[in-house]
Parts: structure tokens; C-alpha cells; sequence
């Protein structure tokens, strides 16, 4: 077993550079799937486990790849079966995309149901929903979800939920139906935008991505293209809340300043000072951190994914915070391991109840998700003394080299291997 240890209390300084977005990659990379003529070369692909599960899943499919860095090159020409079996799929939620994308082209596919962090109920009935509505027999068996069209067929549909993985999922399946979807009430994360005009960059006629309403006129094929992924507002964010906490100033490079507004707010009303460049952002701390309410929300809102390494901050702000997360109703396994690294929190629900301390104190702490794992990295930068960190899966499924990138910046990160 892999163990990061962290010699806390150090000031981090310098320059960082932020990788394609996860969860952008991950839909992008089975979104490959529709080419039926050319290859598909990725490029700003980050190497994190998720990544790595997706590219054997689509292998397994008989996809052909290349990969050279951070740039991938898929070839779905010659894809040989439509059931996606392979442990991978069930370790991981993006498995879910392959509905989407093999459905749009062969109107057939069956996918293990999907893994994925364990941070309250995952239900996927609003894709099954875009599913149905275009035209596709849904069927649940012996843990497998099978979906069969004998031909897509545009129509509206209003989700009652906003879903990222729906919007995607179902905007991939339309993209090849006949006549025009129009989908409202959807997610506008930047990955939302990120796959549509990758899909558009195949040939795909998609607008409005961004929006409430996403429209999608059926084309006949998708062809291959070169495709840059965006970069990753959840790492970035990251780094920013890592600055915030220990950081005297740091510039966050490759990132797009406006997917971090709502992050940079908060950190604004927190008292940290953020410089906004054209592709970075810089950090500029003075310890003296306010207390401050955070409520998540679906994009342009404050993320759900960055709740986690917030809360580390909102440990030794000034005051009382309150943090409701409205995304996700189990996603504060963590503070048991922040409060045993000396924070004050009141858990009740969706609400986190946080009394700021002095300081965190270095102790022996697990991840028990992936962002729970960022989290647990600020606090162990945070904290007086030695922090050792376990169950680095879930970290390593969405972090690309996080502890090179700390240690460049000044941090005394380690990674051991431990029996
Ligand atoms: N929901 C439904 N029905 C559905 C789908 C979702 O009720 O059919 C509900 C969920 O229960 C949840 C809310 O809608 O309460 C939002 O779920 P969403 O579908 O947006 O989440 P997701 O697509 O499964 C993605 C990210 C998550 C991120 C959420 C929210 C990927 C692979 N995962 O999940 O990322 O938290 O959007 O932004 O894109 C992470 O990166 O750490 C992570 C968990």
C-alpha cells in the first residue's frame, strides 16, 4: 500500500501548471466512439487512473490507440463487440458515456452498471429518460443496462433533474438521430461545452452548449479530428484553495479565469487576494482567513467537487462557516478525518457546521474519495507536524502528479510504499 506523507507548515511559492480536465477527458475519450471514419487525436489529455480505466474499456471494445504524452489517438473503425465488460467499467462512472456513444452509432451496447465515489446515491434515470425518448429500449438485467433503437429519433426533452452525465450522454445519442433534439433544463459546466464542440469538431451540429437549452441537429456521419481538452477546473481550484491555505503567492497556469469565478469569489470574500491573467490566475495570501457560508450548486454556481478541499480552508477561518451541499447527500466523509486532525465541525445532513481553530494538527488520515483525497492534502499542508495519508486510490483516479506539482512549489510531499 501507497502512503503520502506530508511534512506540514511549509509556505508553498511559485508557478503551477494545470492539466486537461477529467471530467471532460473522460466523456471526450468515449465520445470517439462516433467517428466511423478517421482517427481522433486528443490532445491535453491528463494521465490520472480514470483516464488509463477509460482507454482499456474502449480497447477492450477494439478501439485502436495511440498515446504519446498527453495526446491519445483513438481509431473506432473497427470497434468488434457492443458489451462493455471489463472490471474497468465498474470501478468507474464515466463507464456510463459508452451508452451514449454506442448507441448513437451501432443503436445497440450493453455496460456493466457503473463504480464511481462513494458520495450518495448515483441514479441514472434522467439518461435512461433522453434514452426513451429517442426511440431506445432500456433494459436493466443481472447488473448490465442494455439500450436497442432501431433508429434515434429527435424530439424534445426536459430533464427534471440538471445532470452533467445526462446532458452529455444524451447529446451524445442525438447527434446521429434523425430530425433535431432539443434538450432544456441541462447542465453548463465547461465539460458540457468542452464535448459538445469536440462532438462539433467531428461533424456533429450542436448549439447552445453553455446554455439552459442545448440544441442538436441529426447529422449522417462523424468523422475524425484534432481536439485539445480544456483544462481542469477542479484541479485548479485545488491549487488555488492549497495557495490559499499555505501559499504566500502562486500562479496557476493553463487555466480559463472564467470557469474559476465562483471559486475566486469565495476565496475574494475569504480574504485572499486573486490576480486574474489571460490563461492564469495568481494567489496571494495573508493567513488571515474570514469565515464564510458556501452552498453548492450546479455551474455557473459554486462546485461540489471543490466543497471538499474547501472545507480544509473553513477548518481555521475566522468565525463560523457554514457549508450545505446540495449536489451530492453523502459527500462529508472527510471532516471525521479533519476533525481528527483538531477541526471543530457539526454535521447535520447536508449541512457542515465549522467553528474555525488556530490551527490543524499532522495525524494518520484515509481518502475516502477522490476529492476527500485533495482535501486531506491541503489539510496535511495546513497542518503542525507529519500527515499520512492512505487510500491514494481514489486520489490518484483524478490528480495527475500531485505530489511533483506541490513539491515544485516548496511543499514536503512524499510518497512511501508502506507493507
Ligand atoms: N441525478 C439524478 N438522476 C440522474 C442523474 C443525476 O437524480 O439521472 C442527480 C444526482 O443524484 C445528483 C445530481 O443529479 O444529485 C447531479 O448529478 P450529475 O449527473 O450532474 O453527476 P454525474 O454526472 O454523475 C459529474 C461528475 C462529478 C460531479 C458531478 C456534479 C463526472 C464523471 N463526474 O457526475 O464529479 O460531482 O458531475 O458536478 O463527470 C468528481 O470529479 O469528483 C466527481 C464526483
Amino acid at each position: 500500500m501507497n502512503k503520502i506523507v506530508i511534512q506540514g507548515g511549509k509556505r508553498i511559492n511559485g508557478e503551477v501548471d494545470i492539466s486537461g480536465a477529467k471530467n471532460a477527458a473522460v466523456a471526450i475519450l468515449p465520445a470517439a466512439i462516433l467517428a466511423s471514419e478517421g482517427k481522433c487525436c486528443i490532445e491535453n489529455v491528463p494521465n490520472i487512473k480514470d483516464v488509463n480505466c477509460m482507454l482499456k474499456i474502449l480497447e477492450s471494445l477494439g478501439c485502436e490507440i495511440e498515446r504519446n504524452e498527453s495526446t491519445i489517438i483513438i481509431d473506432s473503425t473497427n470497434i468488434k463487440t457492443f458489451y462493455a465488460n471489463i472490471e474497468e467499467v465498474r470501478k468507474m462512472r464515466a463507464s456510463y458515456y459508452l451508452l451514449g456513444s454506442m448507441l448513437s452509432r451501432f443503436k445497440e451496447c450493453s455496460v456493466d452498471l457503473p463504480g464511481g465515489c462513494a458520495i450518495g446515491v448515483r441514479p441514472i434515470d434522467q439518461h435512461i429518460k433522453g434514452f426513451e425518448a429517442l426511440g431506445t429500449e432500456v433494459e436493466i438485467s443481472h447488473g448490465s443496462l442494455k439500450v436497442k433503437a432501431d433508429k434515434l429519433q429527435g424530439t424534445n426533452i426536459f430533464f427534471d433533474v440538471i445532470s452533467v452525465g445526462a446532458t452529455i450522454n444524451v447529446m451524445m445519442s442525438a447527434v446521429l438521430a434523425e430530425g433535431t433534439t432539443i434538450l432544456e433544463n441541462v447542465a453548463k459546466e465547461p465539460h458540457i461545452v468542452d464535448v459538445a464542440n469536440f462532438l462539433n469538431a467531428m461533424g456533429a451540429d450542436i448549439k447552445g452548449a453553455g446554455t439552459d437549452v442545448i440544441r442538436i441537429k441529426g447529422v449522417e456521419k462523424l468523422h475524425g479530428c484534432t481536439y485539445s481538452v480544456i483544462p481542469d477546473q477542479i484541479e485548479a481550484g485545488t491549487f488555488m484553495i492549497a495557495a490559499a491555505a499555505c501559499g504566500d503567492e502562486v500562479r496557476i497556469k493553463n487555466v480559463i479565469p472564467k470557469h474559476l469565478e465562483s471559486i475566486s469569489a469565495k476565496l475574494i470574500e475569504m480574504g485572499v487576494e486573486i490576480i486574474e491573467d489571460d490563461d492564469s490566475v495568481i494567489v496571494k495570501s495573508n493567513n488571515n482567513l474570514k469565515a464564510v457560508n458556501v452552498k453548492t450548486l450546479p455551474y455557473p454556481g459554486f462546485p461540489t467537487d471543490i466543497q471538499q478541499p474547501m472545507s480544509v480552508l473553513l477548518t481555521v477561518a475566522e468565525g463560523r462557516s457554514i457549508v450545505n451541499e446540495s449536489i451530492w447527500e453523502s459527500r462529508f466523509r472527510h471532516l471525521d478525518e479533519l476533525e481528527k486532525m483538531g477541526a471543530k465541525v457539526k454535521v447535520e445532513g447536508r449541512i457542515a457546521v465549522f467553528d474555525g481553530v488556530n490551527k490543524l494538527t499532522g495525524a494518520e488520515v484515509e481518502a475516502s474519495d477522490l476529492r476527500a483525497g485533495a482535501a486531506m492534502v491541503i489539510a496535511g499542508l495546513m497542518a503542525e507536524g507529519t500527515t499520512r495519508i492512505s487510500g491514494l486510490e481514489h486520489l490518484d483516479r483524478g490528480y495527475p502528479d500531485i505530489e511533483k506539482k506541490l513539491s515544485a512549489l516548496g511543499a514536503q510531499i512524499k510518497r512511501i510504499n508502506v507493507e
